[in-house]
């Protein structure tokens, strides 16, 4: 019996997996996913016994998943509304030990099939230009997260060296720096944010497919799930200042982590001195678009007991090689620092930029977010005011 045979007669044991309801709405400046297909080369490709049998265990939790992956699902074209709450639901804990120096290429071994992770918006806040380096921390506080990601090509899925991969994040406090004047990160007049690079970054693929960044968790503010975002440039070219030039967007996109992760991450030290509130993964349009018909969120182990020690995450992007995606960055960073674009997302903003954190294409909630930032800030000052 072959993997999908096998997958396809489990599958017509598990009628739990079909969902009615209606179909989210999708918004416009937002990609659709990629196009699905067979992706039965994949799994003998990655030789992932594993994974599979770790499926059939789990009963169902991935199938859904794992069945459009696999191409199984040839009854309905479009994703089912509700994936995302799937996908949120599983445990993405592996049972890896991981440590400092380990070879990354055998956390891939279960990573699942290969994944076609959707393409989404790059966001408001990409600075183009920045340093290829796998140390992004400054230094800041936070927990340790290394972070490999792998790139392979979703026709053939065979691992894409030579890649450079692009990943910002806010930093263990909810901020990105690196931008100016963007609501909610910062005073806007404080021309300093726009000199940090902290939390960005560029490392190229090595034989297997895999950039790794030492970075820290991210942290949370006020709209967004925790989320890290990714470009794969292809075709880029090495400049002697470190940083990369040309080439084209393969993919962009945004990967997750599992709500308990976060729940634990949060109550540590600086997370915990973050007052903005926190978005649920399934409240965030973002991941469920992402998490419907794929599964952006990373595996991850704790390099010791505790959290406070560090944590490894991985997931495996599947992308499409002739793909070259539209970005719009909000800033540069180049040999004078970081400077503004005059065309990017921020620039565009209406004066005063939008309330509760929102930006150009941001759909609905608007107000809601408002009031709830409005609310915070009134929070932060009666905590002040009772010191
Ligand atoms: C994790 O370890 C347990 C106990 O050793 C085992 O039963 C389980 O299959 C493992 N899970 C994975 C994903 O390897
Ligand atoms: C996050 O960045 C902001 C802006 O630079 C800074 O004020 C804050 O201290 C940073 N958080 C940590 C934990 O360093
Ligand atoms: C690095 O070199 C490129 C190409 O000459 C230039 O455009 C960029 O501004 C430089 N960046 C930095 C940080 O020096």
């Amino acid at each position: 019996m072959t993997l999908k045979t096998f997958l396809a007669s489990l599958l017509l044991a598990a009628p739990a997996l079909a969902h009615p309801g209606h179909h989210e709405k999708v918004y416009a400046h937002s990609a659709l996913p990629l196009e699905r297909k067979s992706l039965a080369h994949c799994s003998a490709q990655f030789n992932e016994p594993e994974f599979v049998k770790r499926t059939v265990q789990i009963h169902g939790q991935e199938l859904a998943r794992l069945k459009r992956s696999l191409g199984l699902d040839t009854k309905r074209s479009k994703h089912s509304p509700r994936d995302y709450e799937e996908v949120n639901r599983i445990d993405h804990k592996s049972n890896k030990t991981v440590s400092e120096g380990m070879d990354l290429s055998t956390l891939f071994s279960d990573a699942g099939a290969c994944m076609l992770m959707p393409a989404v918006d790059q966001g408001p806040l990409y600075v183009k230009g920045e340093e290829v380096r796998k140390d992004i921390t400054n230094g800041e506080k936070g927990i340790p997260l290394t972070l490999a990601i792998q790139v392979v090509d979703y026709k053939t899925c065979e691992t894409v060296p030579e890649a450079h991969v692009d990943i910002w994040s806010s930093n263990s406090t909810g901020i990105y720096v690196g931008v100016q004047g963007y609501p909610g990160m910062g005073d806007p007049n404080d021309a300093s944010i726009l000199q940090g690079t902290t939390l960005r970054g560029v490392q190229p693929t090595d034989e297997h497919g895999i950039a790794s960044f030492d970075s820290l968790f991210p942290g949370h503010y006020d709209g967004r799930a925790t989320h890290i975002h990714a470009i794969v440039y292809l075709g880029a070219t090495a400049q002697p200042n470190n940083t990369i030039t040309g080439g084209r967007a393969a993919h962009v996109g945004q990967i997750y982590f599992d709500q308990g992760l976060i729940t634990v991450a949060e109550q540590q030290t600086p997370y915990n001195s973050n007052t903005m509130r926190i978005t649920p993964n399934v409240n965030d349009f973002l991941f469920r678009q992402g998490a419907n018909g794929d599964d952006p969120i990373v595996r991850y182990a704790l390099v010791g007991d505790d959290i406070s020690q560090g944590l490894f995450a991985w997931i495996r992007f599947g992308i499409d090689q002739n793909a070259d995606k539209p970005v719009n960055p909000a800033a540069f960073w180049t040999e004078k620092g970081g400077v503004m674009n005059p065309t990017g997302p921020i620039s565009q903003l209406p004066p005063g930029g939008f309330p509760g954190g929102g930006w150009p294409g941001f759909p609905g909630g608007r107000k809601k977010r408002a009031a709830r930032a409005a609310a915070a800030a009134a929070a932060a000052r009666a905590e002040q005011d009772a010191e």
